[in-house]
């Protein structure tokens, strides 16, 4: 099948309001999981489902997250001469070869929809990943290539999708089910954040795209949505008529690290999957749990 995702877009142009003062000279998407930023985690995650090619949509003050998928001559060199193996493969061994990474600049901040329109020239008429840094996702197999698995027969638009408590429903885009097998449900329609009582389900879209590039076509239009801003759930909607669309119900955990709640949950979560941490970590959370 010609469903193969080769292309990824990283929306990484947003403010990071959020988690101020330490986003006012630091990109949100350096924030760190452990000792990876979370920019790290998604541009892995898309190379693990297969993609080459990593499109960046970024804005004024995004310096750093250039300067980390770059090469760090000084640094590699103070590295090589101390001996310091693992540190020096810790900085070399995720960044992709030159040329598979481009970035392109959003120059209003005028919502996701727009950002992912703003690399249209470079993603062509192919389908393409949106992964958005802020939800991390820890799974065995990589949320990305779960859904890179499934597109293959799927085709069309194809998000990440979890039940959410009806209470949340404001903060996603909601599926409108068709049908649902459980593990993969096919909507008939998407709404931006619906108040609960208007939510036609709690299935929510979590930051996982894979989309057909018939997507562009309504985002030409700059038509304003939910929040006054171009929506993505909103091209995905009106372009479900002409291809299928569907939620993948993935295998893993999600973590909103876009609030600090959920930040601080997944850097214990992540920290306890690792082999060199988990038993001082769980030590330590004793104790202050005490
Ligand atoms: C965006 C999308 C929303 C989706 C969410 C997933 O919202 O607009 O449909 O459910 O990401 O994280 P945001 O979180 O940018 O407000």
């Amino acid at each position: 099948m010609g469903h193969r995702v080769r292309k990824a877009v990283f929306p990484v142009g947003g403010l990071g309001t959020r988690f101020l003062p330490a986003t006012k000279v630091m990109p949100k998407e350096m924030l760190t999981v452990v000792d990876k930023p979370l920019i790290q985690y998604a541009v892995e995650e898309a190379a693990a489902a297969g993609c080459e090619h990593f499109v960046f949509v970024t804005a004024r003050g995004k310096g750093a997250l250039e300067d980390h998928f770059d090469a760090a001559p000084d640094l590699e060199r103070q590295l090589e001469e101390k001996h310091k193996d693992e540190a020096l493969d810790a900085v070399r061994k995720y960044l992709p070869k030159t040329g598979q990474i481009s970035y392109v600049r959003q120059t209003n901040p005028l919502g996701l929809g727009h950002a992912v329109w703003c690399a249209r020239h470079i993603v062509g008429n192919e389908p393409f990943a949106v992964l958005l840094p802020d939800d991390l996702i820890l799974a065995d197999i990589p949320c990305l290539k779960q859904m890179a698995d499934v597109y293959e027969t799927v085709g069309g638009h194809l998000v990440a999708s979890e039940d959410v408590p009806r209470a949340h429903t404001q903060r996603y885009g909601i599926l409108d089910v068709e049908t649902d097998d459980g593990k993969l449900a096919k909507a008939k329609g998407l709404v931006e954040k619906p108040k609960p009582e208007d939510a036609p389900s709690t299935l929510s879209i979590i930051g996982r795209y894979i989309l057909d590039p018939v997507v562009f076509t309504p985002l030409d239009k700059g038509v304003r949505g939910a929040g006054n801003e171009i929506q993505l759930t909103d091209a995905m909607a009106v372009t479900m008529s002409m291809v299928p669309f569907h939620g993948l119900r993935f295998v893993g955990k999600r973590f909103d690290c876009g609030d600090k709640v959920g930040f601080v949950e997944a850097n214990v979560a992540f920290a306890l999957k690792r082999p060199d941490m988990e038993a001082q970590v769980r030590a330590a959370l004793k104790t202050l749990l005490a």
